[in-house]
């Protein structure tokens, strides 16, 4: 399937539109399926789109949340994708609790990534070696063209095997919880929410230069997953003009 991609004058249109794209996505499972699976992103640009995405007519009682990935934090640490989710999103949109599938950030990563995974195995009713395949993933992108906690040069680009695993970010001094490729290349949809000046080189890179996930791993499901699309603001999509 194609990548379709979408560039708006700033970061708070981008956010309306990739929300308002989630929500019809939701719709678009439920009219098929009793529940709906959506795994979201971290970080910072994910704030406005949460916001705009709790004011949407969206059945949260049939949606399943999950994490893309998640800092080895606490759920109530300002560095936690959990507690962003929980202030911009979940809260304001009165998610059911019962709804709600976050990385263990309190337990060490790889206890917290073994569990994430047999968490998202039972969920879906998966066999040994089955992925899931997650309705939306949501996911971000670095200055560095990293997306999940997937960073350039890291061996878990290459695997397609397991589901979540944890890794340790160098460049945060961090650990973190992260869902790998296979899982993001078996999403039934995938939007990229993009925005800012500084992202807008990996932006270049990911569209213009050579398949090579293991520097760009934002290429990662940008070009062979199913439905991709893209939601930039003008300043990230500046060097495609
Ligand atoms: C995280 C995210 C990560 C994020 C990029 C972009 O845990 O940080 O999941 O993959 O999407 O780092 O982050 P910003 O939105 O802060 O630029």
């Amino acid at each position: 399937m194609s990548v379709q991609w979408h560039t708006y004058a700033d970061a708070r249109a981008a956010a309306d539109a990739c929300a308002r794209k989630i929500a019809a996505l939701i719709e678009e499972a439920l009219a098929g399926q009793e529940l709906a699976t959506l795994a979201v992103s971290g970080g910072s640009t994910p704030k406005l789109m949460f916001e705009k995405l709790a004011t949407e007519p969206v059945r949260w009682d049939r949606v399943h949340l999950f994490w893309v990935d998640e800092r080895s934090v606490p759920p109530t640490d300002a560095a936690s994708n959990y507690k962003l989710t929980e202030d911009h999103l979940i809260a304001r949109a009165r998610i059911p609790h019962r709804n709600l599938h976050r990385v263990v950030g309190e337990a060490k990563p790889a206890l917290a990534a073994r569990r994430y995974g047999e968490e998202i195995r039972e969920f879906f009713g998966l066999e040994e070696g089955e992925m899931p395949h997650f309705d939306i993933v949501h996911r971000g992108m670095g200055p560095d063209a990293h997306t999940a906690s997937l960073f350039p040069g890291d061996p878990l680009i290459d695997d397609r095997e397991g589901i979540a695993a944890a890794t340790y970010a160098e460049k945060f001094k961090q650990w973190r919880v992260t869902l790998l490729p296979g899982a993001l290349l078996a999403a039934k949809h995938t939007v990229f929410l993009v925005a800012g000046e500084d992202k807008a080189e990996a932006v270049r890179a990911v569209f213009r230069e050579e398949y090579d996930p293991k520097k760009y791993p934002a290429q990662i499901a940008s070009h062979h997953g199913r439905g991709v699309i893209w939601f930039l603001d003008e300043a990230a999509a500046r060097m495609m003009e």
